[in-house]
């Protein structure tokens, strides 16, 4: 499966991509919001994810011109919901990848499944992460906490959902970011 935005293509991860895998998301910036990723990251976490990816069709990774700057997927929780996770390298932060992924994967699943609503949960000091959700359409629902791998304490937060039946419009147009799929 390959999504294409208007800048990222969101695919499977390859071998090729580990040391890139690591460089990234190695960097405590970017693990100590993320629940289920260690700290440090090693060569073997990489080998256990890249591994771990062909057994869901929806644990993917984020490409800008074929380099790897991030992921994105979605983790069975119940037969009902899928959580939603993201994450993107430090240098590439602040231009808008996370909620084009985010929101094309959101389509995609929109389009090809019958899923009734996505989950998120979201550090409450992430500030950045929430605005993500917000934009695409995530409406909160509560908070409560969730341990965090890399930090191995539990950390508050906040509980995200996205209902494809009844879903909140995006906080604003993002339509342009999704004409190629
Ligand atoms: C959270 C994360 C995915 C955001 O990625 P990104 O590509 O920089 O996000 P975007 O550029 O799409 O959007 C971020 C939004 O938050 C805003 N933002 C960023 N930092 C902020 C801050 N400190 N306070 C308020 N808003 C902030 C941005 O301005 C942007 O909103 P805007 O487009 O309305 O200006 C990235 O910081 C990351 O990977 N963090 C570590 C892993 C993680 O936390 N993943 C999510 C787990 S729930």
């Amino acid at each position: 499966m390959e999504i294409k935005t208007e800048r990222l293509t969101i695919k499977k991860i390859k071998k090729t991509d580990k040391k890139q895998l690591v460089d990234l998301i190695g960097d405590f910036r970017v693990s100590k919001t993320l629940s289920n990723v260690p700290y440090p990251y090693t060569d073997k976490d990489a080998e256990y994810w890249l591994n771990d990816v062909k057994n869901s069709k929806f644990k993917l990774n984020i490409f800008l011109d074929n380099i790897l700057i991030g992921g994105v997927g979605l983790r069975n929780m119940d037969i009902d919901y899928y959580e939603l996770g993201y994450w993107i390298g430090f240098k590439y932060w602040g231009k808008g990848y996370a909620t084009e992924a985010c929101y094309g994967l959101l389509n995609y699943v929109k389009k090809n499944t019958a899923f009734k609503y996505l989950k998120a949960y979201v550090y409450k000091e992430n500030i950045a992460s929430s605005n993500v959700l917000k934009k695409i359409g995530f409406r909160q629902t509560g908070d409560g906490k969730i341990f965090s791998l890399s930090r191995q304490e539990n950390i508050p937060c906040i509980n995200f959902e996205y209902c494809f039946r009844n879903s909140a419009k995006p906080a604003f147009n993002l339509e342009s970011k999704s004409a190629n799929f």
